[in-house]
């Protein structure tokens, strides 16, 4: 990725751009080849970050007084989203269940929305959702729009678990979400600014854009393009190492834990 970026800098030239359409096809084949999700390169509407998609999903996707679904605890910035468009939201609890945290449906099945928000794998906690799980939501939503943050997506440490795209699970379901994803958590580039949005239906799809198109919102940077497609394109074998060395680390937290919490239940009980 570095000799991409260098590359770059050394062409000179750092004038507006438009997506790279090697991008486009870089997404369309990896989200085929690890998730097994057919999207269509017309589908991605590139955003300068996730947190952003937020803010437009809150704002684009909501009219006044429309309410959204936000599970808790979450990211701060879902919340801050629908704050600050401002939108009604309920919180949907998350529960702890044989040591996952999954989503109390009891709130979601009395509660009527028009955007249901999800983080999957779910940020804190790192439950990575089941299919039966992300059915059961799709289905208990139906009327909503399902905004789904996936910027993860490709950071599951578990062996036994497996990422599934809330919108490649049916056809119904992906022409009424819009899935936020980035390379930049897996790949450590956050700072380079770029993102973008897989959404199927045309209406969303203009809604998601229309802040970039009108430049309310600016476009990923160059710096971020190619940093993107450095790392689709050539970033598995440092992504796969990345992981063990996550899993490692994730091992010997886990190892150390239970003393720290016995020491720190005896310092709450003196
Ligand atoms: C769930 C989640 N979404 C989005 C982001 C940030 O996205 P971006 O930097 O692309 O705006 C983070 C960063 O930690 C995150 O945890």
């Amino acid at each position: 990725m570095r000799d991409a970026l260098k590359a770059r800098v050394e062409h000179g030239v750092f004038g507006y751009t438009a997506p790279p359409e090697e991008l486009r096809a870089a997404i369309v084949d990896r989200l085929a080849a690890r998730y097994g999700w057919r999207v269509e390169p017309s589908w991605i509407v590139f955003l300068p970050g996730v947190v952003p998609g937020l803010h437009v999903a809150a704002r684009r996707l909501l009219a006044p007084g429309e309410r959204a679904l936000v599970p808790t605890p979450v990211y701060q910035h879902f919340k801050r989203a629908v704050e600050l468009a401002p939108r009604p939201h309920t919180e949907v609890p998350l529960v702890l269940q044989d040591g996952r945290w999954v989503f109390d449906f009891d709130v979601i099945k009395r509660t009527p929305a028009r955007v249901a928000y999800l983080c999957n794998p779910q940020n804190p906690g790192g439950t990575v959702f089941t299919r039966a799980e992300l059915l059961r939501l799709a289905e208990l939503t139906r009327d909503a729009t399902i905004v789904s943050d996936e910027i993860h997506c490709d950071l599951v440490l578990d062996r036994g678990a497996k990422h599934v795209p809330i919108a490649s699970l049916a056809p119904e379901i992906s022409r009424r979400t819009v899935t936020l994803m980035s390379a930049n958590k897996a790949f450590n580039f956050p700072a380079a600014g770029c993102a973008w949005a897989v959404v199927e239906e045309a209406q969303l799809r203009e809604a998601m854009s229309a802040d970039a198109r009108a430049h309310a919102l600016p476009s990923p940077s160059v710096f971020g393009y190619i940093a993107t497609l450095a790392a689709l394109r050539e970033g598995d074998a440092w992504l796969a190492a990345q992981i063990e060395y996550l899993r490692g680390n994730r091992d010997l937290v886990a190892s150390r834990s239970l003393p720290a919490r016995s020491s720190a239940r005896r310092a709450s009980s003196d």
